[in-house]
């Protein structure tokens, strides 16, 4: 999906959000979930690709994020669907953290996206 423009948005504090846990937020019209892995801080879209379900309601295990509806599951890494019935990929955003705050790339899409 081609991005025309980014920009970090503080979305938490770093410490709210403890390693192997993962927090709803909402950057603008986006629901998206932060995910706080031993691998680092990774960011896709909540909403499930295969039908509607919120992944914050579902289980986070390492780095799969595992749907609470049919149990689909997806790497919160690059949001690839890696577990069937989820076929489409999440979209995948940047996340640093910047002193206490856990910031999310979100950027303007392009027309043909
Ligand atoms: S809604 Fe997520 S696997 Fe079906």
């Amino acid at each position: 999906m081609p991005i025309i423009a980014t920009h970090f948005v503080p979305v938490a504090r770093a410490a709210d959000v403890p390693r192997g846990s993962m927090l709803e937020v909402t950057v603008g019209p986006r629901n998206i979930l932060l995910c706080h892995t031993r691998d680092g801080w990774f960011a896709t879209d909540n909403v499930c690709t295969h039908a509607y379900a919120k992944l914050s309601e579902g289980r986070l295990r390492k780095t799969r994020l595992i749907c609470p509806l049919h149990g689909g599951a997806f790497d919160c890494r690059t949001g690839e669907a890696i577990g069937s019935p989820a076929v489409a990929p999440l979209t995948a955003y940047a996340v640093r953290v910047t002193g206490e705050n856990v910031e999310i790339a979100v950027g303007e899409q392009s027309a043909d996206s």
